[in-house]
């Protein structure tokens, strides 16, 4: 990477913490299934987080995670029915444990540019990090 797409990059992350930060309070959550997440969490802090954290650091795309609609049209985000979810969320107070009890974050959170451990840290681009199953 030049140096020229670090700073772009790095003006990138500031703009958007500084735009998560004036739109957390100004919009209701509409969102109906958070255990992890803060619940008044924007759409835009979380859609960023789905795709630039998960999916990214996963190579998966949000169907990985989330179940079908009955009617078999689209995602049903709300729903529980994939496992991969549920383990997602305990990958995700793992994460934030580690930053918060063994580096010493005060208020370690997901999405945040000042985690020292992320999903990709491990991760790297593929689901099963061990990497003994083909991508
Ligand atoms: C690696 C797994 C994973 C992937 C990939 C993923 N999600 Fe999620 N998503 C989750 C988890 C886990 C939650 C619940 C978080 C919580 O409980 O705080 C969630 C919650 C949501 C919600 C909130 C639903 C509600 O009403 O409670 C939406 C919307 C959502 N995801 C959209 C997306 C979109 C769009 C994508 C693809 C761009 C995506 N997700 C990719 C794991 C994933
Ligand atoms: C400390 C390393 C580490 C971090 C950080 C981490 N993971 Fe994982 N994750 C793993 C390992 C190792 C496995 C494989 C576990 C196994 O083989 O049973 C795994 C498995 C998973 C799986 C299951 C994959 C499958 O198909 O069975 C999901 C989903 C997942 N992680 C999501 C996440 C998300 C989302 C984050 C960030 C919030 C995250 N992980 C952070 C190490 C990590």
């Amino acid at each position: 990477m030049n140096r020229k797409l670090i700073i772009i990059a790095g003006m990138a992350v500031s703009v958007t913490i500084a735009s998560a930060a004036a739109t957390r309070t100004a919009e209701p959550s509409r969102y109906t299934n958070l255990k992890v997440l803060p619940k008044n969490i924007s759409s835009k802090e979380l859609q960023s987080i789905m795709t630039d954290d998960f999916e990214d650091a996963l190579g998966v795309s949000c169907g990985f995670c989330h179940a079908n609609n009955k009617d078999g049209h689209g995602l049903d985000f709300a729903s529980d029915a994939k496992p991969e979810k549920e383990i997602s969320r305990t990958m995700m107070r793992m994460t934030l444990g580690v930053n918060k009890t063994y580096l010493k974050l005060k208020h370690p959170q997901l999405g945040s540019a000042a985690l020292v451990v992320s999903c990709n840290t491990c991760h790297k681009g593929q689901a099963f990090p061990d990497g003994d199953v083909p991508k």
